[in-house]
């Protein structure tokens, strides 16, 4: 049964007048088989928290605890985690010149598995993943992210997703910068891996757009480094109609 469990994280990052505390108490779970969306402001550290999760160096955890399956996985290295069936897919995706797609997904596949996968239906399994995602299959032999458009990183991240089939994904704005038909076609690959037996997702967005293709079992509003409401589909749509304001301005209640 996966599970992920966020309580009370604290996390800073490093800066030229010392440390910055970004979160500042996030509480969290995500069952099996949910869907969470977290929506907030700019800034409010939505995208530290997903690093923090995922084991990014740059930010120090200072306190609380995550854990998955009861595992504690603030002690885990990177990779680690990835094994433990973490993903995350970035905001930006970050270019690997050189690497090229098909090396990058089998290196992924054969150190997140402990085995490399089998040579003959892993070429079909990822032909069929970009294609699903409206990416030609020439796409695997060109460098990771180098020259991609943002929508194609995107689409990318989808593929990975779908090859690696983690337990829990936690989606950074894999929204943003989608066309209207990509959009459609990245939700039907994130809700392919949500049909699946006992995952879950945690979407990071900012439009409602992408939550009438991927119906969230729960929206969080995040601000200032810590969630500050939640409720259902419906908080997404009270939050498009009304912003943020009345989380900012009373900040003391919270
Ligand atoms: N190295 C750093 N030095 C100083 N501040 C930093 C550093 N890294 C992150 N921050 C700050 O942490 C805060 C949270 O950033 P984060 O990227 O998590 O926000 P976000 O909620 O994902 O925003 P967005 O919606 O724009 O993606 C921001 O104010 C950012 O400037
Ligand atoms: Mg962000």
């Amino acid at each position: 049964m996966s599970k992920l469990v966020i309580t009370d994280l604290h996390a800073s990052v490093e800066t030229e007048d010392g440390p910055k505390e970004i979160l500042k108490g996030v509480t969290l779970t995500i069952n099996e088989g949910e869907t969470h969306a977290i929506m907030g402001p700019n800034g409010s550290g939505k995208s530290t928290l997903a690093y923090s999760i995922a084991g990014h160096p740059k930010y120090t955890i200072t306190s609380g605890s995550v854990t998955l399956d009861g595992q504690d996985i603030l002690g885990l290295s990177v990779d680690e985690r990835a094994r433990a069936g973490l993903f995350l897919a970035m905001q930006y995706p970050v270019e690997v010149p050189g690497v090229s797609v098909a090396n990058f997904l089998r290196t992924a596949k054969t150190a997140i598995d402990g085995e490399a996968p089998k040579l003959r239906t892993w070429v079909k399994d990822v032909n069929s993943a970009l294609e699903a995602l409206n990416l030609d299959s020439s796409f695997s032999q060109r460098s990771v992210n180098e020259g991609f458009s943002g929508g194609e990183k995107k689409r990318h991240e989808i593929a990975q997703l779908d090859l690696l089939d983690p337990k829990v994904a936690v989606l950074d704005e894999t929204d943003s910068g989608l066309d209207i038909d990509a959009l459609k076609i990245v939700s039907e690959g994130v809700n392919r891996f949500r049909e699946r037996e006992g995952k879950g997702v945690l979407l990071i967005t900012h439009y409602t757009r992408i939550l009438r293709y991927i119906e969230p079992d729960f929206v969080h509003v995040f601000v200032d480094g810590r969630v500050a409401e939640s409720g259902g589909k419906e908080l997404a749509d009270q939050l498009e109609a009304e912003g943020y304001d009345k989380y900012l301005k009373a900040p003391a209640a919270r």
